[in-house]
């Protein structure tokens, strides 16, 4: 059994989480791909694909919907697990329905938003003061719901045991 988990995350809480599904993921070799440096992953080894990315400003990353654009019909011979990082607890579940396209969602077998962090020390002028406005915060929070990852390992390690 062969997993990829691809993740694109700006400040590094996508980041910390794939690493930390890595590590909790059993009988099975597992890659991380990072997209910011891996543009084009190659996709076809893998029986796992878990996608991994952060929500700013209502989007997420460009590289990680070219994955799903240029791997329609391989994602679907897949498992596959979705994660989208954002902070707007009342949002969440409308942000990752309109990030993730519907095809890809039903395709998933497990789908979670755990939360995510707001990393002031991180962040540039621009961000910060975005951060400031929308969210009133002014800090550096972390608002992951680990139990959330522990759903989601848990649903790949049962599938990698079947
Ligand atoms: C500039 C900025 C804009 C953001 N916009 C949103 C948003 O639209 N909705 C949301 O739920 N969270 C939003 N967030 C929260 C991020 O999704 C959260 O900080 C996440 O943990 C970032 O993960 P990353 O460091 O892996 O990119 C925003 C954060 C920043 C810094």
């Amino acid at each position: 059994m062969k997993t990829a988990i691809l993740f694109a995350s700006s400040h590094g809480t996508t980041k910390m989480l794939a690493e930390l599904i890595a590590q909790k993921l059993k009988n099975t070799t597992v890659d991380l791909i990072n997209l910011k440096k891996i543009k084009t992953p190659q996709l076809a080894e893998y029986n796992t694909i878990i996608i991994g990315c952060s929500i700013h400003a209502g989007n997420i990353k460009s590289v990680v919907k070219k994955v799903f654009e240029n791997n329609l019909v391989l994602l679907r011979s897949k498992n596959i697990a979705l994660f989208l990082c954002c902070m707007n607890e009342h949002q969440k579940e409308a942000q990752f329905n309109n990030v993730f396209p519907e095809w890809l969602r039903k395709t998933s077998i497990c789908n979670i938003t755990p939360g995510g962090e707001f990393l002031f020390e991180e962040m540039n002028f621009i961000e910060k003061a975005i951060v400031r406005k929308v969210s009133k915060i002014d800090s550096t929070v972390s608002q992951i719901d680990y139990a959330e990852i522990d759903k989601l390992v848990e649903v790949i390690n049962k599938n990698s045991c079947a």
